[in-house]
């Protein structure tokens, strides 16, 4: 599942808590962070690169200090530039349609001061319901959003540093929780991720014990180079492609397809190998792959048929 992280702070440098998130959430796999401000000090938006960027994601996360009740302005430009007519609504404006919509601030005021009878008056969920409809409007998925409070630090006055950075730590663990239950609740989303570890692991041909752990028992596997069975099969099969090829070889997924039949999920891949024999001969295969993949009720994944052809 891949995550894109719209950093919005437009003066980073001083920043203490969007900074540790975003730092925290970069060291992830399948996290993309955009640091919106740095990419354009001018507030010209880019407008293609930012819906490129996200038509590859499954979620988007909006990471920035609560300034003024609302986004900083960067951010609030770049929604009126980026989602655009036919891009986020319209006829054909349904180019985000189910990807997840996360919010995710740092407010510098208290708990009790977003209370009717505090200061700020209002819920903070209150604050935020222009971006709960206009994620409806481009069809995405809202979630709850995610934030801390006291996450100002002035110096002698109200915080320390390291209780901030510390929120900020604890507020980086609920977004990857959520993120975790993301991928694991939806089975699609689960298969597809585990389908791209699977290559990256045949890119570096792994240990044999990476893939059969995967493997169920008995499970039916056909290669070009015969029929195998089971975690004995694989093991036969891949010392064969070892005594083959060199490892940094490069599997790209073309296209993937996850359909559920009888409990378990029928996975279609289109998949294009680049390698180099032992020999230095240059390898290049497109396969078609067909997986029988069950999810099971602990939520580990197992393969029971592996179906390989090889298109040309
Ligand atoms: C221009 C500005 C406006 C702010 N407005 C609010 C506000 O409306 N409510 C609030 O609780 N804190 C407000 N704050 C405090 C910020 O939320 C706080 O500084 C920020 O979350 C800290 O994150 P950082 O370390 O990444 O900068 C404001 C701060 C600035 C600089």
């Amino acid at each position: 599942m891949k995550t894109l992280v719209i950093l919005s702070h437009p003066k980073l440098e001083e920043s203490i808590a969007n900074k540790k998130i975003a730092e925290e959430l970069q060291k992830k796999e399948n996290v993309e962070v955009r640091d919106i401000f740095a990419l354009y000090p001018d507030y010209k938006i880019n407008v293609e690169a930012e819906q490129k960027a996200l038509l590859t994601a499954d979620t988007v996360i909006f990471q920035y200090p609560f300034w003024w009740y609302n986004m900083p302005a960067i951010l609030k430009v770049w929604f009126d530039e980026v989602f655009c007519f036919n891009f986020a609504f319209g006829p054909e404006g349904d180019k985000l349609k189910g990807k997840n919509f996360l919010l995710s601030f740092t407010i510098g005021g208290p708990a009790d001061a977003y209370t009717p009878l505090g200061y700020n008056h209002f819920r903070v969920e209150e604050f935020t319901k222009p971006m709960e409809q206009t994620a409806y409007l481009a069809q995405m998925n809202y979630l709850a959003p995610v934030y801390e409070h006291g996450m100002v630090y002035i110096p002698g006055v109200y915080n320390t540093k390291e209780a901030v950075e510390e929120r900020a730590l604890q507020q980086t663990t609920q977004i990857i929780e959520i993120l975790d239950d993301l991928e694991n609740e939806n089975p699609e989303i689960k298969i597809k991720s585990f389908a791209k570890q699977w290559f990256e692991h045949f890119d570096v041909l792994a240990d044999d014990g990476y893939f059969n752990n995967y493997i169920a028992n008995g499970a039916k596997l056909q290669f070009a180079e015969g029929e195998f069975v089971g975690h004995e099969g694989f093991s036969e099969w891949y010392a064969g492609i070892k005594n083959t090829i060199k490892p940094n070889n490069e599997h790209r997924i073309e296209s993937i397809n996850v359909v559920a039949n009888n409990g378990h999920y029928a996975v279609d891949l289109s998949v294009k190998l680049k390698a180099e024999k032992l020999s230095g001969e240059p390898l290049q295969l497109n396969v078609k792959e067909n997986w029988k993949v069950e999810i099971t009720r602990d939520g580990r994944i197992k393969i029971h048929e592996y179906i390989v052809n090889t298109v040309n």
